[in-house]
């Protein structure tokens, strides 16, 4: 069929929707025209309880005056400058913001647009960090399975979710996992971390024992799996993968791309859990998700190991067009001042305990099979309808929309993660409508 070049307004053909179910939408669209606070504004004029943060991402809350008006100044001040060899105050400022927030270690920060190029840069600096050492055999990369680091080739390498890699080949060579940590049998309806599964961690000595360490650079896991579907770590695993590491000099990788900013109600992951990592990839709560932006952190071991050489000689042959944009750096700035001045991350330590109460609340219902959370997120598993996996959590996704409520769906598990402004009454309408969705499903 030719291109229609001149498409009218209501035309959807263009778009090629990521990971959405085109065929399905462009029947059946549904359009956010507008957003304030907790809340989206459809074409059809309702209003939708943003029960995800958009996607993970507007944790201090939509349309954030400050944000914006940082945002509109930057971009009259100045617009772009280019990202190597210049500079412009604002991302060094933000840098040194985030390293203030950033757990003790954490000395650099390296700016990329995306959860997805972070997980890559972070990757690639490990590899070279080991090179520059002298240990450049140590190019081994390990992930987990049911991990989800984006979707280039090194994330989905080290990534295990099956869909998200079977279409693309070969992927990376050299790259193992460790199992997963969900076990429903024993750890099912746990509130917080579940006390089973510490164990799983072991299997990094036999990853070891199997390519020998002088091989592996690094270790990259979610500290808590958001995206397959909100998977808490057992306790004690993510210390015994950290002694792992260290025993074999592998590099520790926290990919805090949906836990950064203040998910879990401290800033990082890694502060939530007391378990340092060698380097941290962020992204989604940096800019608020209003302009795309991410980062890795590092040690200064890290980066110091490529301070080296003649002093005009560029040091890491890696970055991007638009790493420390200028209007990215002022909404990350504009983010960071709006989490403070608020409390959001205190207020989502405080809300904690009401929000597991209201989500564990939903215990009993039609199909539910496990409900997890920590922090201000949560998970309901469905059991899956026989033979159409998936479909059961579709339904509840498109009748939530209808009943006024954003949810996001992996597979039959419902994720929750709303944004850190988010109050009693309306943990209590969202849970409401979610009860009332859930009691209707087939
Ligand atoms: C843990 C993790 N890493 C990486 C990514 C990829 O981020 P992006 O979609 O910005 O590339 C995501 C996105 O959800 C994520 O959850």
């Amino acid at each position: 069929m030719a291109l229609d070049r001149n498409p009218g307004p209501n035309d959807l053909s263009a778009f090629w929707m990521p990971f959405t179910a085109n065929r399905q939408f462009k029947k059946s669209p549904r359009m956010f025209v507008g957003a304030e606070g907790m809340y989206y504004k459809t074409s059809d004029g309702r209003e939708v309880l943003d029960g995800t943060a958009g996607l993970w991402c507007c944790n201090a809350g939509h349309c954030r005056p400050k944000i914006t008006e940082a945002i509109q100044k930057q971009a009259a001040e100045l617009d772009y400058a280019p990202a190597f060899q210049m500079g412009h105050p604002k991302a060094f400022e933000l840098a040194s913001a985030v390293r203030d927030m950033a757990p003790e270690g954490m000395e650099h920060v390296f700016f990329t647009n995306s959860g997805s190029e972070s997980v890559e840069t972070a990757l690639k600096i490990a590899i070279a960090y080991h090179r520059a050492r002298g240990e450049g055999a140590r190019t081994r990369l390990i992930g987990r399975e049911r991990g989800y680091h984006g979707v280039n080739f090194g994330g989905i390498s080290v990534g295990g979710i099956v869909n998200n890699r079977k279409m693309f080949g070969t992927l990376l060579a050299g790259v193992d996992h460790l199992p997963h940590t969900h076990l429903p049998a024993q750890n099912a309806f746990t509130r917080g971390q579940p006390e089973h599964g510490a164990h799983l961690a072991d299997d990094l000595e036999r990853i070891v024992a199997l390519h020998g360490a002088e091989t592996i650079a690094a270790v990259i896991v979610e500290p808590m799996a958001g995206s397959t579907g909100v998977l808490m770590p057992p306790r004690g695993y993510l210390e015994k993968l950290r002694e792992i590491c260290t025993k074999h000099g592998i590099l520790l990788i926290f990919d805090e791309v949906i836990t950064g900013f203040g998910r879990l109600g401290s800033p990082f992951a890694a502060d939530h859990f007391g378990v340092l990592p060698d380097m941290m990839t962020v992204a989604k709560g940096l800019t608020n998700g209003v302009i795309p932006m991410g980062a890795v952190l590092t040690t200064a071991a890290i980066h110091d190991a490529f301070m080296q050489g003649p002093e005009h000689l560029i040091e890491l042959f890696h970055g991007y067009t638009y790493s420390g944009n200028p209007i990215a750096s002022a909404a990350g700035l504009a983010t960071l001042e709006t989490y403070r001045e608020e409390g959001l991350f205190e207020n989502a330590a405080r809300l904690a305990p009401y929000w597991e109460d209201a989500l564990h609340s939903l215990k009993g219902l039609p199909h539910v099979i496990d409900i997890r959370n920590m922090g201000l997120i949560g998970a309901v598993e469905l059991e899956p309808i026989a033979g159409e996996p998936t479909k059961r959590a579709f339904t509840a996704f498109l009748n939530a929309y209808e009943a006024g409520l954003l949810i996001r769906t992996t597979g039959d598990i419902i994720a929750l993660s709303p944004p850190l402004m988010i109050d009693r009454s309306q943990i209590d309408e969202l849970f409401g409508k979610l009860s009332a969705v859930l009691k209707a499903l087939d």
